[in-house]
């Protein structure tokens, strides 16, 4: 039997595609874009070309995107670089509770170095909305990071409304779009963010590459620093084949009105059959989010031995955002969300992925209804 993958919140498969690019971009294309030799000259304009793609799909101009090792760097550079250009305007900064750990942890970094942060706390469907934003702002608040869409519920926040509070202010508007991308469209214009970040691999891209949105206005000091790649943004030689691979991607993306019908219903066909069969549930989150994860509380199911049994069946699902998967620490986000210690230890992320198909999704329905019906006799 093949394993079914139902964790493409974590990380996607390369499409076969990219993998073909990047492949020949390896054999082909091995120069290093900032050398005048010809070798140098086709590499760059490799890297042009595919600048082009990926700054189009967010409508952003070409200078305005900077390559980095994937959304980690990108959210890294976003919060830290901001914060010490702009130290001199105010220490304040506001973001969430729910945001990943390459946001939450350079937050922590720059409190321990004197800033203040307010964590803005979700409501039981896992929003943020403007109004807190808003409230929150202070005349010394110089950056505000809110993220696009949750990695563990699928939930989308208001970027668009949040941008509009924002605009007429002093702070930055940070957004992390490493969920966001193939599923909602981005127009960095129009959501009036001043820094965005991505990473290829959620999107059937290469692992350990992305790209930061720098709005063109910005001034912001390079974080990895060293060479002057990268419009003196980000120092260290290119990865071309990968850069190459991520565009790819991007053209390969599939219609995310599609996708989303076809994640929708890849949803109900799971809570409805939990229905039928009994089971007791309750989803966390909004289950017609239009993204591709389903966070969902199997009560009286501790989630560690239920991931394990779907393991032992070939079935891939989380119980928190992959770098903390492994660990039995409770998932942040869903504590934000809840006081109820059950519910956090009781649920689990379902993810979806263009290669998932109905088939695939029933056999995973049934497997689950069995194990949880025979782990429910356990207890
Ligand atoms: C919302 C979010 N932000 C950032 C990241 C980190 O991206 P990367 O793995 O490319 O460093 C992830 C990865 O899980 C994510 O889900």
């Amino acid at each position: 039997m093949n394993n079914i993958y139902l964790n493409y919140a974590a990380t996607t498969p390369m499409d076969e595609k990219v993998i073909d690019v990047i492949t020949e971009e390896m054999k082909n294309d091995f120069g290093n874009a900032s050398t005048p030799d010809f070798t140098g000259r086709k590499a760059k304009a490799t890297l042009q070309k595919s600048r082009k793609i990926i700054s189009n799909r967010i409508n952003a101009q070409e200078k305005e995107i900077i390559f980095t090792s994937g959304g980690s760097e990108s959210n890294n550079t976003a919060i830290i670089s901001t914060a010490e250009a702009r130290s001199k305007y105010g220490k304040h900064i506001i973001s969430t509770q729910i945001e990943h750990e390459s946001v939450l942890k350079p937050l922590e970094y720059l409190e321990s170095q004197g800033f203040e942060v307010t964590y803005l706390k979700p409501n039981r469907q896992g929003q943020i909305t403007a109004d807190q934003v808003e409230n929150a702002l202070r005349d010394d608040t110089i950056l505000v990071s809110v993220m696009m869409v949750n990695n563990e519920t699928g939930v989308v926040m208001p970027i668009k409304e949040i941008g509009e509070v924002v605009k007429n202010h002093q702070a930055v508007f940070h957004t992390d779009a490493v969920q966001a991308l193939g599923m909602l469209n981005i127009d960095v214009k129009e959501l009036n963010v001043d820094l965005l970040s991505t990473s290829a691999h959620k999107i059937y891209g290469p692992k350990f590459l992305g790209t930061l949105y720098i709005n063109d206005e910005l001034i912001l000091p390079s974080f990895i620093r060293g060479g002057d790649q990268e419009t003196k943004r980000r120092a260290g030689t290119e990865n071309i084949p990968g850069i190459a691979g991520f565009a790819e991607a991007i053209e390969r993306l599939e219609d995310s009105q599609t996708l989303v019908k076809k994640y929708q219903g890849y949803k109900n066909m799971i809570v409805e059959t939990l229905s039928q069969n009994n089971i007791d549930y309750d989803v966390n989150g909004l289950i017609d989010s239009p993204t591709h994860v389903l966070n969902i509380w199997l009560k009286g199911i501790q989630r560690d031995i239920l991931i394990t049994r779907l393991d032992m069946v070939g079935v891939a699902v989380s119980g928190g955002s992959a770098c903390t998967a492994g660990s039995l620490e409770p998932s942040h986000v869903l504590k934000a969300m809840f006081d109820n210690e059950d519910r956090i230890n009781e649920s689990i992320r379902i993810s979806f992925g263009k290669m998932t198909t109905e088939d695939e999704l029933q056999i995973f329905v049934d497997k689950l209804v069995d194990i949880v019906k025979e782990l429910s006799k356990e207890n």
